[in-house]
Parts: structure tokens; sequence; C-alpha cells
């Protein structure tokens, strides 16, 4: 036997020292991630263009986490062929800064959504969620009657938007009085469309 195979198995037998060990490569691993991305800029800076959400589709992001759309989609598209094909131009980290929890999700029993902005009409996407058999005969995805009948509480919106600027979002005074007004007589559904049709469009995508 030689000595680096018996040095190996002296670790390999001594379950001690097997947990130290793997506890300092573990940690290793992680600084090794972890440093870049605190330090780096490229993770932290907005992408050009990106505003906070609107009042009304902020609204809509918060129905889409409420109905928990992000349990079966994902909004992160990965640097892989196959996503890019399909999803268009993969995720980059400047275009969630503003977001507040991310909703990133990795469940995709429906297709990712980071760039559906823009890719059906507002109407496709109204008849969709009423229900979604209408439109895609072989769907799975529950219908949302609901947020056709109920109305968005104009009063919450510009309280919502004060405490995202707390926490970093740079929404100034006029956004948040003019909240109000902007989503006055607007129904659920016209919040959810005003999200899902900004959702990744400031990147440019082959499709
Ligand atoms: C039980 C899983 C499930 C849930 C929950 C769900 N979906 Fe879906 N979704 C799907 C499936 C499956 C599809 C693909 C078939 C279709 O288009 O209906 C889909 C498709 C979509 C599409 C079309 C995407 C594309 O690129 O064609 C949109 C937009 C969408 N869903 C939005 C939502 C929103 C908004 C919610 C929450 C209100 C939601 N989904 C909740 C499963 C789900």
């Amino acid at each position: 036997m030689s000595n680096s195979t018996s040095k190996h198995q002296k670790i390999e037998t001594n379950i001690g020292l097997m947990i130290v060990l793997t506890i300092v490569a573990i940690s290793f691993g992680t600084l090794v991630e972890l440093f870049p991305l605190l330090f780096g800029q490229q993770v932290k800076e907005p992408i050009a263009g990106l505003k906070p959400l609107p009042a009304l589709a902020l609204e809509g992001r918060d129905i889409y986490i409420r109905e928990g759309c992000n349990t079966c989609h994902s909004q992160m598209i990965r640097p892989l062929r196959a996503e890019t094909e399909r999803y268009g131009h993969y995720s980059v980290a400047g275009e969630f800064v503003y977001d507040h929890p991310f909703l990133w999700g990795s469940k995709r029993t429906g297709p990712d959504l980071a760039r559906v902005g823009g890719r059906y009409s507002d109407d496709w996407h109204r008849a969709h969620m009423y229900n979604p058999r209408d439109v895609v005969p072989e769907s799975v995805m529950p219908s949302y009657p609901w947020l056709f009948q109920n109305a968005i509480d104009a009063g919450e919106t510009g309280k919502k938007m004060a405490a995202l600027r707390k926490v970093g979002v740079p929404y100034t005074d006029e956004d948040i009085n003019g909240a109000a007004a902007a989503v006055e007589g607007k129904m659920e559904i016209d919040a959810m469309v005003a999200y899902l049709q900004q959702l990744g469009t400031l990147v440019q995508t082959r499709r």
C-alpha cells in the first residue's frame, strides 16, 4: 500500500477527522463562491433602464406572490443553450436588484416567466388567467376567476412603495403620492397583466 493510500485510509476510517476536514472543504468552497459576489459591483448595479415597478405592476407582483405562481413558475433563465433557445436571453443579476423578495423559484411545472413580457397580448393573458384551458387545451394550470372580481385596494399601494423605499428601492415621493390614483378602479386581473407584461423586457432577446 502506498503512503498516500494509507493517509487517505486514515481520514476515511476516522469519522471525527472526516467531519472536520469536510467542514473545512465546504467552508472554503462557500467562501470562494461568496466573496466575489459580496464585492462585485455587477450583482448590485441595476441594468440600464431598470426602474422600480409602477404602482399597478407592483400590485400584480403581490398577487403573484399571494397566489403562489412562483411554486409552478421560475423567473430565472440559466445560461444554457436549451434555456436561452426556449426562453430568451439568460437572466442577469442587475435585473433583480429592486426585487424584494426574489421570485426566481426552482420548480417548473409551467414554463419560466422571466421574459414572458410582450410575448402574448393582454387579451391572451386575461383569457388564460380566467381559464387556461380556453387557450391552451392541455394546460394543467389552475384558473384564477376571482382576479376578475376583486378590486385593488388603492389605499395600500403607496404604503407598499414607502416600505420598499426603506430597503433601497428608489421610489420617489411623486411615485408614492400618485400610487392611489394609478390603481384606482383597477381589478386584480389588470394588475396581474401589467406585472406579467413588463417581465424581462429590458434585456434584448432573440425572440
Ligand atoms: C399548478 C402549477 C401552476 C400554477 C400554480 C400556475 N401556473 Fe402558470 N402555467 C402552468 C403550466 C403547466 C403552464 C403551461 C400551459 C399553459 O400555458 O397554460 C403555465 C403557463 C403560464 C403562462 C404562459 C407562459 C408561456 O410562456 O407560455 C403564464 C403567463 C402563466 N402560466 C402565469 C401564471 C400566473 C400569473 C400564475 C399565478 C396566478 C400561474 N401561472 C400559476 C402551471 C401553473
